[in-house]
């Protein structure tokens, strides 16, 4: 696993330097790490690891070629412990991942998932705000639009959540839209994803959920692997050509790229604005089984059984406002979704398991 150190791009000077960074060993926080540090951000993390490891930070610190600025292992909903880390530090801006978003243990758990989501958003508002801290990118999600037909959605589209951890999304933003309606000082950068997939490409970085994964990507990663025998197709009898369920699968190096310079963009002015971010492509299930295939040179076995609980047919983004406002727009495509996702799938076999910790970092 050879990296070279990242060629650093200096940031624009209006952009904040110290971003705090919640969720920052998770999918898209560890990836947005690296992103950030390339660009010359100060990274600060929180993190409770409790859908991720401290291992990840050696592999961060390695792709970027210097060190993530601090690491604080705690629940953002511990009010006291976050106020320690913004007494700390001076921090610019918050770019918040830390949430649970499974959408099945949702249905199961919606005291919880209302409790993190929405409690910790809370909290880590009360925070920033009592520190003089108003800049934030939140990590939003397309399922707020619930089962709102065929065709690209845009942020236009009426809001109707179909599980708990969509609705806390929806609650989240709803709070930040009023926050922002009522404190003028407050800049917040709503994005909305569709379905990130894909790793880094140098395989040091992907996406290695705990236990049995929730998510169809890692999951077909983890059949091609040999760590799970077969993927359950979650219904063929859906109204798209192929009747499985489509959806906008979006690399996660162009996820957190769009992270990157939405901190650029909190200069714009004060308020609250929303953007959808994903490819404005739809890929079926079995046209995903069929692209990590040929990434991975084999067939990955799988059986079609009975819908999901709470899975819509389609969401396919229209992603035109974003690419309007600031000039982004994704460059990866599905296939580099499914050879970076194999690549760290076969580099990493059980995952971060087994690899060196970050000096310092608990156990
Ligand atoms: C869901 C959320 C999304 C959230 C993401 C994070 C909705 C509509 N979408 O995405 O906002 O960001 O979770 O976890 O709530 N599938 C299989 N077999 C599997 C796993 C999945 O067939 O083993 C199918 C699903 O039925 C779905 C597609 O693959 O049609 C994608 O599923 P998944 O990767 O879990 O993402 P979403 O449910 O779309």
């Amino acid at each position: 696993m050879n990296t070279r150190p990242a060629e650093r791009v200096a940031k624009p000077t209006s952009a904040p330097s110290t971003v705090l960074v919640t969720g920052g060993a998770g999918f898209i926080g560890s990836h947005a790490c690296v992103e950030l540090l390339d660009h010359g951000y100060e990274v600060i993390v929180v993190d409770d690891h409790s859908n991720s490891t401290p291992q990840v930070f050696s592999r961060m610190e390695r792709i970027a070629g210097r060190f993530v600025g601090a690491v604080y292992e705690l629940d953002i909903r511990d009010r006291p412990a976050l106020s320690a880390v913004f007494d700390r530090h001076s921090v610019d801006a918050v770019v918040h991942f830390a949430a649970h978003k499974a959408v099945g243990e949702s249905t199961r758990m919606p005291i919880d998932y209302y409790d993190i989501n929405v409690g910790g958003t809370t909290a880590l508002l009360s925070a920033m705000h009592a520190h003089g801290v108003h800049q934030l990118v939140f990590s939003s999600s397309c399922s707020l639009y619930g089962d709102a037909g065929h065709g690209p959605l845009d942020e236009a589209t009426p809001v109707a959540p179909t599980n708990p951890y969509a609705n806390s999304k929806w609650l989240c933003e709803q709070i930040l839209s009023d926050v922002c309606h009522r404190r003028p000082d407050f800049t917040v950068l709503c994005l909305r994803y569709f379905n990130p997939a894909g790793a880094h490409p140098s395989g040091l970085l992907g996406e290695d959920p705990c236990g049995t994964p929730d998510n169809l990507m890692p999951y077909v990663a983890q059949v091609a692997i040999g760590r799970q025998e077969r993927l359950r197709v979650f219904g063929d009898d859906y109204p798209t050509p192929d009747g499985t369920a489509i959806r906008d699968y979006l690399h996660v190096m162009d996820t957190v790229e769009a992270h990157r310079v939405a901190l650029d963009h909190l200069a714009d002015g004060p308020g609250m604005r929303v953007f959808n971010l994903g490819a404005g492509k739809g890929s079926s299930v079995l046209e995903v089984i069929a692209a990590f295939s040929a990434a991975c040179g084999r067939p990955i076995p799988y059986d079609v059984v009975g819908r999901r609980s709470g899975d819509v047919p389609e969401l396919v983004a229209d992603a035109r406002a974003v690419a309007r406002a600031w000039d982004w727009h994704p460059t990866r495509d599905l296939a580099a979704m499914c050879r970076d996702a194999w690549h760290f799938q076969q580099l990493n076999p059980h995952g971060y398991a087994g690899s060196a910790r970050r000096p310092g970092t608990k156990e």
